[in-house]
């Protein structure tokens, strides 16, 4: 099991509960961007304990959320009771071997931080989109992680810091453009709305051509 996977498993029981202002803030990106598109089919990459899976499932017909920390996913299934919503189990840095057919919308919401090979990714998530179908990323901005900003929780034993990746606006917008996606949207979200600070959350939204 990779240290990324088992610090999830151990995160998973306090999760939803400790204070995670990058957590809240973006729920509420994800709730902005996407409530301009419209959508049928979701993968949803990194569900965790289902934050957006609620809020996803109730305007989707069908949902494959997938995660690899088995604590997250039990925590996702006793808060979306919706036979609209597969869970899998899978390591998104392997194939993706668990599609159901083609979707419209793909969604990363804080995972691709932990995801060292951008290009494996990009290149599974155009594979599993339809024609004109999109692509959301929410991740914590990468000013936020010049500054050592990192994915970390309290336990008894002390603080754990997840193993972080920073990635550069144009590795993304790079990497889109090479597996044949466009640039429809990006934004920056601030704590308290404060756009004087550094932005909390950066969002792309791209669309396969
Ligand atoms: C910060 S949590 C975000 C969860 C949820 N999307 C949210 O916004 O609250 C990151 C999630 O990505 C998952 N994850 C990280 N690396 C992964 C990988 N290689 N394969 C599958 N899931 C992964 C973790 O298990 C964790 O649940």
């Amino acid at each position: 099991m990779s240290t990324i996977q088992s610090a999830y498993n151990s995160w998973a029981n306090q999760y939803d509960t400790n204070q995670n202002k990058t957590r809240d803030l973006e729920g509420e990106a994800l709730r902005t961007i996407l409530s301009t598109i419209d959508f049928k089919r979701v993968l949803e990459i990194g569900c965790g304990t289902g934050k957006n899976t609620v809020w996803l499932a109730d305007k989707a017909d069908h949902i494959t959320a997938v995660d690899f920390s088995e604590e997250m996913l039990a925590k996702a299934k006793e808060k979306v009771a919706s036979d609209k919503v597969n869970f899998v189990q899978a390591d998104i840095t392997k194939d993706w071997t668990f599609l159901e057919g083609k979707y419209d919308l793909v969604t990363f919401s804080l995972v691709l931080e932990h995801i060292k090979r951008l290009n494996h990714i990009f290149k599974q998530a155009a594979n599993a989109l339809v024609t004109g179908g999109y692509v959301y990323i929410g991740e914590l901005h990468p000013f936020k992680q010049y500054t050592g900003s990192k994915a970390r929780f309290d336990t008894e034993e002390g603080r754990q810091v997840l193993e972080c990746y920073t990635h550069n606006i144009s590795d993304f917008t790079q990497a889109a453009k090479q597996h044949g996606f466009r640039v429809a949207n990006i934004n920056e979200f601030f704590d308290n709305n404060d756009r004087t600070q550094i932005p909390r959350i950066l969002t792309i939204l791209l669309q396969k051509v």
